[in-house]
């Protein structure tokens, strides 16, 4: 932190995932020292980024939609004889870059992903109204090494991304157009980057990557060697990490779930589908029956480990008995919470050029469905919790006074009534309720020591 107030206002919007949300807080590393300190409101701005997502159209559709309601903005406070400069980050800006601005000439530049480094240049050239103001390269080694070392990290728990893009081309998928070919962090680089956020008190890092598990720092590692390293950082009792493709879960891994105590019980495997035949359309590498081998595997590894995924209904040539077998891939794995979404069409992806697209109707009774079995299984893990003694990290203050909030090793929101010293620790607590989305919690009674799941029941 400077001592003097930051004299421009700097707003970002996040949409889309946690790789988002991690570069949205780099974005504000690199021009901090420029002087913008960061405000919660575009209104009177100096500076708006809109950090974007690609996935889905919905996502798309907004980001121009909230364009507009700045362009409006950015009209008042000319009017007002200021300047406020829109920029558009992240994977719209990767995918449609120079687009953007013949859509909505209120953004002033674009910039992609691997490219936020060079921000402070791009901004300098919206400000002189010249040069080029698009930058969207594909350089993610350049952007690590260039990013300022120095994290402005006020909470307990922090994201690390230790890899990006993706060379899966899953036939649906966007990422490996938007974010470019897989890339590894150097170990070192993520080592160092985690010992100054336990420095600054954070208890919980989650390592992130569109394709995580692939992780390869050069050594052999794999995913499992970086997480045996950072376990050994001090301060740092928690380490998870997301997103995982099935294929990429190698052995090293799975031991590691059963062996490292800081390595969270809590796993994101998407498997998309549970039938054969669309999984081979998504191109997806794995099928329903070695995706549930691997779970089996797991959980012989981690026997309490929490498992979420992501699902997509009405993949073109889905008929009803595929559904089905989705639906009966759920029942046999048993989540603890997933996300699922209808299947969008995104231009440029083989799937999109795929016939029997299936009608909106039926993609949104196929949903319906699958998220009131998912809601019942959330519901179900969390009730199974009830009367067992957890360790949670308490992270903030929650809305009602006297209330402290935290997380559970399955990622469960906990509310507890107890002093607001608890927050940033770990303390054991015992969960008397749960609904659907949370536990609610209280102090643990003497001597009581955390128990896994498994061994409670
Ligand atoms: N349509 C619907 N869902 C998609 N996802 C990715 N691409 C699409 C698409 N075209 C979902 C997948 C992925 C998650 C991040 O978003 O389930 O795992
Ligand atoms: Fe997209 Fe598939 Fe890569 Fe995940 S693994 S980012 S769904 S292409």
């Amino acid at each position: 932190m400077t001592s003097s107030a930051p004299q421009k206002r700097l707003y970002i919007k996040t949409y889309g995932c946690q790789m988002n949300v991690y570069d949205s807080e780099r974005m504000a590393d690199v021009l901090r020292p420029l002087g913008y300190g960061v405000t919660d409101t575009p209104e009177g701005a100096d500076l708006v980024v809109l950090n974007t997502c690609h996935i889905r159209e919905k996502a798309t559709e907004k980001v121009y939609s909230e364009l507009g309601r700045i362009k409006r903005m950015k009209a008042r406070r000319a009017d007002a004889g200021g300047e406020m400069v829109v920029a558009v980050a992240g994977c719209v800006a990767q995918a449609e870059g120079a687009e953007i601005m013949a859509r909505q000439p209120a953004v002033d530049l674009v910039v992609g992903p691997q490219a936020y480094h060079q921000l402070p240049e791009l901004i300098a050239r919206a400000h002189r109204k010249s040069g080029e103001r698009l930058s969207a390269d594909f350089a993610a080694d350049e952007k690590f090494d260039a990013l300022p070392a120095a994290r402005a990290t006020e909470g307990f728990t922090a994201f690390l991304t230790v890899q990006e893009g993706c060379d899966k081309f899953c036939t649906f998928c966007v990422v490996p157009y938007t974010r470019g070919a897989e890339y590894s962090r150097p170990a070192t680089a993520i080592e160092d980057e985690a010992r100054r956020l336990a420095d600054q008190g954070v208890r919980e890092v989650t390592l992130l990557g569109q394709n995580v598990n692939a992780y390869d720092g050069g050594d052999g590692q794999g995913l499992a060697g970086l997480v045996r390293r950072l376990a050994k950082v001090p301060g740092l009792d928690r380490i998870r990490y997301t997103t995982s493709h099935p294929a990429d879960m190698d052995e090293a891994l799975i031991a590691a779930h059963g062996e490292i105590e800081a390595l969270m019980p809590y796993l994101h495997l998407p498997v998309q589908a549970g039938s054969d035949k669309v999984l081979k359309a998504m191109n997806r590498a794995h099928t329903a029956d070695s995706y549930l081998r691997l779970i089996e595997r797991i959980r012989a590894a981690r026997p309490d480990i929490a498992l979420s995924g992501d699902f997509i209904v009405g993949f073109p040539g889905e008929r009803d008995a595929d559904f089905e077998a989705t639906l009966n891939l759920v029942r046999e794995v048993g989540y603890a919470s997933a996300f699922s979404f209808k299947y969008s069409r995104r231009p440029g992806t083989p799937a999109a050029a795929m016939t029997g697209q299936v009608a909106d109707a039926v993609k949104e009774e196929r949903l319906a469905r699958l998220q009131a079995l998912l809601e019942e299984q959330q519901s179900a893990f969390n009730q199974a919790q009830a009367g067992r003694v957890l360790p949670v990290l308490f992270e903030r203050a929650g809305r009602k006074a006297g209330q402290v909030v935290g997380r559970s090793p399955y990622l469960q929101p906990v509310h507890m009534e107890g002093p607001a010293d608890l927050i940033g620790q770990i303390a054991p607590v015992r969960i008397v309720s749960a609904t659907r989305g949370s536990l609610a919690a209280e102090p643990a009674p003497q001597g009581s020591a955390p128990q896994r799941v498994a061994e409670a029941v």
